[in-house]
């Protein structure tokens, strides 16, 4: 199954996006993640992305467009993969179609800017693996220490309240456009984003099975 996981900054795309690449044992392609990695081991794509991703800002389309074919081609994506974080433009919804990319459903995770600022503020995230924690909702085993990987746990530089607040506007202006896109092309599936972590899965799971 190939998914789209479409939804605000700090929706919960990351957190539901791993719960359903473990059900159905497909890999979650990430572009925040990707970029982020880039950045941190200082590649050309990296560097040309730092001040967009640093400043909440998206990163031009060809560059996201490059990555996402580079990482659809791979091995690892033939039997289906979740999208988290991409198309998070019209032309790169485009660019999708037109790499021939057949999506079977796109899951639009509905939280209302209100609620995300605290998601925002309290999430840190390992700078080694990726994985994403929250200071109330899904803590650590032990304090500030990656479950995972044993690294320690950061606070993400696009987490800070003034950049949280511009993300927002990004999304509204450049991304919910897609819901419509979608809708369009009868793949959208909108679920609840507020209640529990576990909660919104089952929502999840339910709309991917419908
Ligand atoms: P990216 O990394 O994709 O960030 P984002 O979409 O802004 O989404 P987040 O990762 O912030 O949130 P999420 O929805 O995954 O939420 P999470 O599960 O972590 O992109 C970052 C930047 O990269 C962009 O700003 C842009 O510059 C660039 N970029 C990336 N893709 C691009 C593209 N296609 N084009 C151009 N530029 C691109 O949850 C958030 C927190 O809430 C966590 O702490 C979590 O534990 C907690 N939480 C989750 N669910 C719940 C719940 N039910 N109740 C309470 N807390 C919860």
């Amino acid at each position: 199954m190939n998914i789209i996981f479409l939804g605000a900054p700090g929706a919960g795309k990351g957190t539901q996006a791993e719960k359903v690449a473990d059900t159905y044992q497909i890999p979650t392609v990430s572009t925040g993640n990707m970029i982020r990695e880039a950045l941190a081991n200082g590649t050309e794509m990296g560097l040309k992305a730092k001040s967009f991703i640093e400043s909440g800002k998206l990163v031009p389309d060809e560059v996201v467009i490059g990555i996402i074919q580079e990482r659809l081609a791979k091995d690892d994506c033939k039997n289906g993969f979740i999208l988290d974080g991409f198309p998070r433009t019209i032309p790169q919804a485009e660019a999708l179609d037109r790499m021939g990319v057949i999506i079977d459903k796109v899951v639009d995770i509905e939280v209302p800017d209100e609620a995300i600022m605290e998601r925002m503020i309290g999430r840190r995230v390992c700078p080694k693996c990726g994985a994403s924690y929250h200071i109330v909702t899904k803590k650590p085993a032990t304090d500030g220490i990656c479950d995972r990987c044993g690294a320690e746990l950061v606070q993400r530089k696009d987490d800070a309240p003034e950049t949280v607040s511009d993300r927002l506007n990004v999304y509204h202006e450049q991304t919910e456009p897609l819901k419509n896109y979608y809708s369009n092309a009868g793949k959208l599936a909108e679920v609840d984003g507020i209640g529990s972590v576990t909660e919104i899965t089952e929502r999840v799971m339910k709309a991917l099975e419908a």
